[in-house]
């Protein structure tokens, strides 16, 4: 069974270990821990952000970030955004990630979102394929702009 909740700093090298577990991930992410500390404290300040972890007894193996933004658009929705989705390799297609956005959908709506919305490189064609099979549907252009 996996327990989902909120993060500790304790989980930031299971969280960062998760983040380089892919193809592009690997690519992404550095050696200096402290940076993601840094980053850890300044989520867990904001009661707008959820860094999620999910748990196999003490073993983390999924994470995402859940960001409520509250908006005026839309009849003012609050939205929510979610990012930084992972499972561990060692458990894909086992249905942990459907259950994390299961936790993660409860959690937004509780926040009173209206919808929830995800990006995902176009490098990943198996990652929209997961969200397709979650309900979302691929309305939208993702455009990035890099500094
Ligand atoms: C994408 C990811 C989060 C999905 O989590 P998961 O635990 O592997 O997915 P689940 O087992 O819960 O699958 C749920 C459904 O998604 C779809 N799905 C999941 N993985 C899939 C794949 N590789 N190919 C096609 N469909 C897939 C299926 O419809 C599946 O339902 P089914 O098993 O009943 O057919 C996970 O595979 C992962 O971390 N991948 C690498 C990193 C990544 O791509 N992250 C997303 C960044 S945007």
């Amino acid at each position: 069974m996996i327990q989902f909740g909120p993060a500790a700093a304790a989980d930031v090298p299971d969280i960062v270990r998760l983040l380089r577990d892919d193809d592009l991930g690997s690519t992404r992410e550095h050696a200096d821990m402290a940076m993601y500390q840094e980053a850890f404290r300044e989520v867990s300040k904001d009661p707008n952000q959820i860094l999620v972890v999910g748990r196999r007894g003490a073993t983390v193996v999924a994470t995402l970030q859940l960001t409520i933004i509250p908006s005026l658009g839309r009849s003012a929705t609050k939205r929510a955004q979610i990012e930084c989705v992972r499972v561990d390799s060692a458990v894909r297609g086992s249905g942990v990630g459907q259950k994390m956005f299961a936790w993660a959908m409860e959690a937004a709506v509780a926040r009173g979102a209206g919808m929830i919305q995800v990006t995902t490189d176009h490098r990943r064609p198996d990652a929209l394929r997961f969200y397709e099979s979650l309900g979302f549907t691929n309305t939208h252009h993702g455009l990035k702009l890099f500094f």
